[in-house]
């Protein structure tokens, strides 16, 4: 993707890591968000006592966005560690927000995974969830 959208994306999920709500964990998430029309979403992991319930990063910027009338997406950057810390290495998504990227960016959506603005991976949602479960599958 664009090095400029990229480097506003990386700088919007260390930022969004800083606000992480992680007291169980205490591995704080950040992810800004990508839309179709170029506005940015960030989120970042939002834990709970019931550990099932906490929410990831990712999650939380994708449900902020639709909830906001979004429902198309370009890309996201993820940002993870331990709080209080810089990225060690890259937190690449889980299965359940790999499983929502297909459902709401589909196989071209573009997933950057950074340890700092100048350390970062990047990828198609394909490589990350081959084969994966869409809408398509069920028509
Ligand atoms: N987490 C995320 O925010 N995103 C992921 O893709 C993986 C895990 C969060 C969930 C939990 O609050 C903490 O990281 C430790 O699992």
């Amino acid at each position: 993707m664009e090095k400029q959208r990229r480097e506003e994306l990386i700088a919007g999920a260390l930022e969004a890591r800083e606000r992480a709500y992680a007291p169980y964990s205490h591995y704080a998430v950040g992810a800004a968000l990508l839309t179709a029309e170029g506005e940015i979403y960030q989120g970042c992991n939002v834990e709970n006592a019931s550990y099932g319930v906490s929410c990831c990063a990712e999650r939380t910027a994708f449900f902020k966005a639709v909830s906001e009338g979004r429902r198309q997406f370009q890309a996201i950057a993820v940002a993870g560690g331990m709080e209080g810390c810089a990225p060690v290495d890259y937190a690449y998504p889980c299965g359940i927000c790999r499983q929502v990227m297909q459902e709401l960016g589909g196989a071209d959506f573009i997933v950057v995974v950074a340890k700092s603005r100048e350390d970062f991976v990047e990828y198609r949602l394909e490589e990350l969830l081959p084969f994966g479960f869409g809408g398509e599958s069920i028509k």
